[in-house]
């Protein structure tokens, strides 16, 4: 580790052990006023801690069994249960009062407005569902997803689920082969885009990107566009249709029955980074999923009926996936779907959003906290934000005084912090404080209730307090993940190999737990990179670097940075012969390949790589020479 890195790791660990306490009016008022009673429940008796959450959604017909793990780790979650997760987000509130509450409040960028009551989403999903039926999607079958933050992802994301085919939303940040990988991958027929999406006062050019991507990825017959920007696109006769177009046409009926689905098929299919080689597809099935992230939101950041509640993620994320659309509508919250960035046209936009939609709880990253504190407490100061109740985190760790700002200034030193630690792969929280919880800044406290954590050595013992060691989950929990989307194998290597023996599940995470039992979360033991916390793989950088001619072999490493956590930095070797572009070339080609958030701070061109005699690739000592540090010891490197 570097050493400004092992510093920032150690003012996360060690320099804060102050204790900050909710007040006892958060503490009353509270889904759940005591942390104590529903953990031991969980642990006299986890199945059964879930199965009573359960019930509290509908089912079409109930589950055989709650648990069963006679295939593990291929676990299977209420057994033989039918439900649709469509059915608890959105049609069984048409029953009730909820039927007229707005679900969904969105804001464009340009100011444009949208209010969406629970009746109209109905409407407008099971139009969007009669036109994905109209091209032939049945149950099973992928439809990718690749848009801006518009009201229109969500209803794709909810047509599709209703008639019982899956979702593959791949972030708008990403560009063409990114989004072609993952087109393939999924075997997606249908794609649904935009034209574009307005960021900080441009456009980016989405359908542009899309079309290309279709060109490279094959199997897409239909793409069905939704107009936003309204500049020209080039559409193309038999296979592109306007969003707008088919939603007028008689095909596209406002009534639509939801598809009985088994608790176990599939739901959605996210595409996230590991260790080596292509993103894997996460795969999340209906009943597990609903009862893990509905409950996690309930009590976490205690939603009530007339609460305003704001994720300022992105849908085409895990956090967007199960806390801006499924948990939320599930609850029946209102929630505020925001389509630009935190700084435009002015830094104080997010607050002036909260102060006029009336927000009471926020839910961000570090490094958009990061990112606003740097233009000081004025900005925030101009707006009223008494009414915020509960603000979080996820993502990545947050520094002490980056926690601090956000409790001070935002929070106004009433509103506790939930610093929630998931994944992809969980589904849903895992580790986190609730309401009552006494919050140290830096540490996601303790495992949810039903979640079962540890921090352990190789061998399986865990470790002592403040010992470093492996973040593993013991037992299943009812968000996670299914298999990776066609590669059965690769789930069980990546996540039950470490700790097979005892059949553990293993985070990819370092961690320590302190004498309280609080955890503290370290960083990633694999090649992943966190920038801004986006989930990057390394080797899915380097394969755009060598994409481009000029590159032979390419190294990236993670290198610190005060905003966004971690930055990239480069090392390419050239192509035998050929003149390598320049600096800019290649960060342009990795922005057209991968996507803005992939390209590195800094790319250097070098003549070798350092490599461990069986070629593995010592990103040590690529971070030391990036940092100006000494290498340290050289013995295994090859020459
Ligand atoms: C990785 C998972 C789950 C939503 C967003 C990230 C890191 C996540 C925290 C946190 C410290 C965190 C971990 C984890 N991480 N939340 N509160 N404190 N680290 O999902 O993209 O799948 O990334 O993000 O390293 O393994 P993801």
């Amino acid at each position: 580790m570097s050493e400004p890195e092992q510093k920032r790791i150690e003012d996360i660990l060690k320099g804060e052990r102050e204790v900050f306490k909710p007040s006892p009016e958060i503490v009353k008022n509270a889904n759940i006023p005591d942390r104590s009673v529903v953990t031991a429940e969980a642990e006299e008796d986890f199945v059964k801690f879930w199965e009573e959450r359960a019930k509290a959604l509908e089912w079409y017909e109930p589950w055989d069994k709650v648990l069963d793990d006679s295939e593990a780790p291929f676990f299977k979650w209420f057994v033989n249960a039918k439900t649709n997760i469509v059915h608890n987000a959105i049609d069984r509130h048409l029953k009730t009062h909820r039927r007229n509450k707005i679900a969904l409040i969105w804001e464009g960028e340009n100011g444009d407005q949208v209010t969406m009551s629970y009746f109209r989403l109905n409407r407008e999903v099971c139009k969007f569902a009669n036109v994905l039926k109209s091209m032939g999607v049945k149950r099973g079958d992928r439809v990718t997803i690749y848009m801006g933050r518009v009201p229109e992802l969500v209803i794709a994301m909810l047509a599709t689920v209703k008639i019982g085919a899956m979702h593959s939303v791949v972030y708008g940040g990403f560009s063409t082969e990114a989004l072609a990988e993952r087109i393939e991958d999924a075997r997606s027929r249908v794609l649904v885009t935009c034209d574009g999406a307005f960021l900080r006062g441009k456009v980016v050019n989405l359908k542009e990107i899309a079309n290309e991507a279709v060109g490279r990825a094959g199997y897409v017959e239909h793409v069905v566009t939704v107009k936003r920007t309204g500049h020209d696109v080039e559409m193309e006769e038999g296979r592109d249709y306007w969003y707008h177009d088919l939603m007028s046409l008689p095909i596209a009926s406002a009534t639509c029955e939801t598809e009985v689905m088994d608790a176990e098929d599939p739901l959605f299919i996210l595409y996230t980074s590991g260790t080596t080689g292509k993103p894997k597809g996460v795969l999340h099935t209906h009943g597990g999923y609903q009862v893990h992230v509905s409950t996690t939101l309930s009590w976490v950041f205690d939603i009530k009926d007339d609460d305003r509640y704001w994720c300022a993620a992105d849908p085409g994320w895990i956090t967007g996936h199960s806390y801006i659309v499924y948990a939320p509508l599930i609850l029946g919250t209102t929630s505020l779907l925001f389509e630009g960035a935190p700084n435009y046209p002015y830094p104080d936009r997010w607050w002036n959003l909260v102060e006029k939609y009336g927000i009471n709880i926020l839910y961000t990253a570090p490094t958009a906290i990061r990112g606003l504190m740097r233009f000081g407490d004025s900005w925030p100061e101009r707006h009223d934000l008494s009414s915020l109740r509960i603000i979080g985190t996820v993502g990545e760790p947050i520094n002490p005084e980056a926690w601090k700002w956000y409790h001070r200034v935002i929070g106004k030193e009433k509103c506790p912090i939930m610093d929630t630690w998931w994944q992809t792969e969980t589904g849903g929280f895992m580790i986190t404080p609730l309401p009552e919880t006494p919050l140290k800044p830096g540490s996601g406290t303790k495992p949810f209730p039903g979640v079962f954590a540890d921090v352990v050595r190789e061998n399986g013992e865990s470790c002592e307090p403040n010992e470093d060691g492996y973040l593993v989950l013991k037992k299943p929990w009812p968000g996670m993940l299914r298999t990776v989307y066609g590669d059965p194998d690769r789930y069980v290597e990546q996540y039950w190999s470490n700790f097979k023996e005892q059949g553990w599940y293993f985070t990819g995470d370092s961690a320590r737990k302190d004498e309280d039992g609080y955890f503290w979360i370290i960083g990633r033991m694999d090649d992943v990179i966190k920038v801004s916390g986006y989930r990057l793989g390394t080797a899915e950088i380097e394969s755009a670097l060598v994409s481009h001619p000029s590159i032979s072999e390419a190294a990236v490493i993670a290198v610190p940075d005060d905003v966004k956590g971690n930055v990239i930095h480069a090392f390419c070797i050239p192509t035998t012969g050929a003149n390598p572009a320049s600096e800019d070339e290649l960060k342009l080609h990795v922005r057209k390949e991968m996507g803005p958030i992939a390209v590195p701070a800094k790319i250097e061109i070098v003549d070798s790589l350092p490599k461990t005699r069986s070629g593995k690739i010592m990103r040590r000592v690529l971070r030391a020479k990036a940092m100006g540090e000494p290498v340290g010891d050289l013995s295994t490197l090859a020459d």
